[in-house]
Parts: C-alpha cells; structure tokens; sequence
C-alpha cells in the first residue's frame, strides 16, 4: 500500500513537473551579444545576387568585394574567443541560403554540416546562437527567376527555411532563436524604390508592394509550417522566430500639416505595415503611386502571433518632410553629430522606439546597434549612451531581453565596401589579424557591470 501510494504521489510529481515545463518559460538571462551577417564576413562566396553586384565595376563605392571579407568561413572560432573573452553570451549569424541551395534542385548537405560545425563550436564559448535565415542575398539562379518577386517565392523560401531549422534546431546544433528575414523594408527600398542594391530598380513602388507581400508571405508561411511541424518534432517545439526589423523613429521637419501627415505617412510605410504583417498576418503594403497597395489577410495557426519575440536593428531616426513633386515625402537623418558614414548618433531615438514598441507586448530583442567609426572616436560613448538609453526604457516595465552590438569585427558595408569601419574589433584586411579597439574593452566592463543588475524575463526556451 505504502509502495503504491509512493508511486502515485512519484507520478503526480513527474506529471506536474512535466506539464508545468511545457506551459513556463524559463527565462534567459539578459542576452549581451554582437552579430555579424554571412556575406559580410565569411568570404568563399558562391554565386548570388550580390557576389554578382559586387562584380560589377562601379557598383561598389570604393572597388572593394567580399571574396574574402574577414574570412569567418575559417576564422570563426577567433571571433568566438573574442567575443567571449568580452563576456558575451550570444552571437548572431546569418546562414549563406546559396550555399545551401545552389541551385534550385540542389541542396549543399555539406555546407548544412559545415554551419552545424560552426554553431556547435559558437556554444562550446558558452554563446547562444541567433540565426538570420536571410540576410539581404538571394542566390543566383534565384535572381534569376525575379528574386523577391519570382513566382511562389513564399514558397521556395519556406523550404529553404524548414530545411535549415529542421537540421539545425536538432542537436548539436540546437539552434532556438531564429529571424527569418533581416531588416525587409532596407530590402525592399534599397531594390526596388532607390535603386542602391540589387536588382538596382528605381521608383517602381508597384515591384516595392509586392515584393514586401512576398516577403511576408514568406515568413508567415514558413510560421505556419513550423508550428505545425512543432506538434510532432521535438527539435522543433522550442523554437523561437522573429524578424529583425529596422525601425527609425520619425520626426517631421516641422510642425506644418504637411510635414507631420507626410512623417506619419513614412512611418506607417517604414515601420508599421511591416509589424502589423509579420504579427498578425495583416498584409496591408502601400507606397506612394497609383496601384502600390497590396491587402491581403493570412490567418495564423491557434491565432499566435506570427512573431514569439521582437527584433529591433536601431541605427538612427529619421526627420520627414513633404515633397511637392513625387514620392511626395523626404527622409533626411537628424542634425546631431555624425558618424563616418553621414548617419547621425542618436541614442534617444533608442528609448522612443522602445517605448513605441512596447505595444506589442512581446519580448524586444535589439539585434543590431552600432557605428561606422574607423578611429573609435566615437564608439564608447555612443555605446554607454545607448546602453542608458535601453536601461531607461527596460527600468520603465519595457520587455528588452537583450542587445547585440553590430558588430564585433569591421566587415564588408554592402555598397559601401570594406571602408567603413562597425568593429568594436579593428579587422587588418591584408593579414585577417583581429585587433580589439577601446571601445571592445568599454563593451567588455559594460557587460559586466549590468550583468549583475540586469535580469533576464520570463521568455525563451526551456
Ligand atoms: C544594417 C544591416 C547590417 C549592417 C548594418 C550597418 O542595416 O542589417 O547588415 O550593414 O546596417
């Protein structure tokens, strides 16, 4: 009897336990990072979209490519030591889609092992791993066939991405928190409205619209598909997925009636259609023009948001005006000082969005911060600055659960090139020598005075 009641009490016990740990989330610890992407650093490019652009003479302001970049592809491990001796617990990568996939019915198992090698050996430093599905480059045979706008992109795209979590969320690699696409709306306005990045079209806000839409049907679809996927795969059930989404704060340049409508309708096209589309599969993209608008409404499975958790890539605000003449609205950066790149340091705007987007009610991750500042004059101050301006606002009941710098190491600035520099860590590009700037020793006491302050919230995986 005795033994029988043991038992039974034994088993209550595991039951409660086992339903208790599927219903709370532990939480992580606050997440002090940095993040890099894989075109940007890893060098041995395949082709893609941008290993094509960069190719091109001209299309690169100072002649530079990525065939090498910081070589990560092999150094990976240096900048894990680095990042660690700093006392970051996470780091951010993003994955090469055209290693994976380099071509449409060829899959790269080789290069699946390789990242799986890469993000085993990123934990053995005690990092957590946040992985970008896709950072900005799409892969050549891709372009190919329209790029963003190519027929049942939402559906390639969602194989792409089962592919990857289904291998790397499993051991070893264990990846849980992952971003489906990086910063879309840069993508989107770079490709097909200001004509800076591939495919290089100029004031096409129809192409704009619809690839936006593409791009959320591709996030939402690939949502879908992995919660229903979680039912049954166990490597699956803790995943959680995000977009990093650029946000700027806007201002208009004055208080005429003008100015304010035209700076509500910029924020609205820059921050907010984006938001209410990955959140709650409301797809509502309008640019200005006749015929930009696309709606359309996805339901998402047992009505969750189609988001777990918020990433937020914060570089500077954004002062609107209005336009007589088409696209009706002008966006200039703010009147404070700037960085090498004309990009004004702004850390109040930091607080703001914060603030702002606290309305969403989940856990707000800041994905990505930095400076271009090749001497380092600027970078601890604006890093001390931005971390009060996050402490203010996390102080004030605003769910932040962490911020990763960008970047540890200068990489390859897109159109720009190698020239500016982001590092807390100065890259040598002859030798590949890494060497830590101040401002890497600054993030380095920073970290450890808030971690003992700083809580980690009730989110995450178990
Ligand atoms: C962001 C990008 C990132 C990097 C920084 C400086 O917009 O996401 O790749 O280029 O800007």
């Amino acid at each position: 009897m005795l033994i029988a009641m043991r038992n039974f009490i034994l088993l209550l016990l595991v039951l409660t336990r086992s339903s208790f740990a599927s219903t709370v989330k532990e939480p992580l610890p606050f997440l002090w990072g940095v993040g890099n992407a894989a075109f940007q650093v890893e060098g041995s490019p395949q082709d893609s979209d941008w290993y094509r652009f960069t190719h091109k003479a001209g299309a690169i302001k100072d002649g530079t490519n990525a065939d090498v970049a910081t070589d990560f592809w092999n150094r990976y491990e240096e900048d894990f030591k680095l990042a660690r001796e700093m006392g970051a617990n996470t780091f951010r990568i993003s994955i090469a889609w055209e290693r994976i996939q380099p071509a449409a019915d060829r899959w790269d198992m080789a290069a699946l092992a390789k990242y799986e090698r890469i993000l085993t050996k990123m934990q053995s430093y005690g990092l957590l791993p946040v992985v970008t599905l896709q950072h900005f480059v799409l892969p050549g045979w891709l372009a190919d066939r329209g790029g963003l706008l190519a027929k049942n992109f939402p559906e390639i795209y969602t194989q792409y991405a089962m592919t990857v979590m289904n291998r790397l969320s499993a051991a070893p690699a264990s990846v849980k928190l992952w971003m489906t696409f990086n910063e879309p709306e840069i993508l989107v306005f770079c490709g097909y409205f200001w004509s800076c990045w591939p495919p290089k079209v100029y004031l096409e806000p129809v192409k704009a619209v619809n690839a936006s839409a593409n791009i959320a049907r591709a996030h939402l679809m690939t949502v879908t598909q992995l919660r229903r996927a979680a039912k049954s795969k166990r490597n699956l059930s803790n995943v959680q997925i995000s977009v990093a989404k650029h946000w700027t704060p806007v201002q208009p340049k004055t208080n005429k009636d003008g100015d304010v409508k035209a700076a509500q309708f910029y924020d609205d096209m820059f921050n907010r259609q984006f938001m209410d589309a990955f959140l709650y599969g409301k797809i509502r993209f309008l640019m200005p023009g006749k015929d930009a608008s696309v709606t359309q409404t996805i339901a998402l499975p047992d009505q969750r948001p189609g988001m777990d958790f918020i990433s937020i890539n914060y570089y500077q605000r954004s002062i609107v005006s209005k336009l007589p003449v088409y696209p009706h609205y002008m966006s200039v950066t703010g009147p404070g000082t700037k960085n090498d790149l004309g990009w004004e340091m702004y850390p109040t705007g930091l607080y703001t969005l914060l603030k702002d987007v606290a309305r969403y009610k989940l856990p707000i991750m800041i994905s990505e911060n930095g400076v271009a500042d090749k001497t380092d004059q600027y970078r601890p101050d604006f890093l001390k600055a931005h971390l009060n301006a996050l402490i203010k606002a996390k102080n004030e009941g605003v769910p932040v659960v962490g911020y990763l710098h960008w970047s540890l190491t200068d990489n390859f600035e897109w159109a720009e090139g190698l020239s500016p520099r982001f590092g807390l860590v100065e890259m040598d590009y002859k030798t590949l020598e890494r060497k830590p700037r101040p401002s890497y020793y600054m993030y380095r006491d920073l970290i450890k005075h808030y971690s003992g302050t700083m809580r980690g919230l009730p989110w995450g995986f178990r």
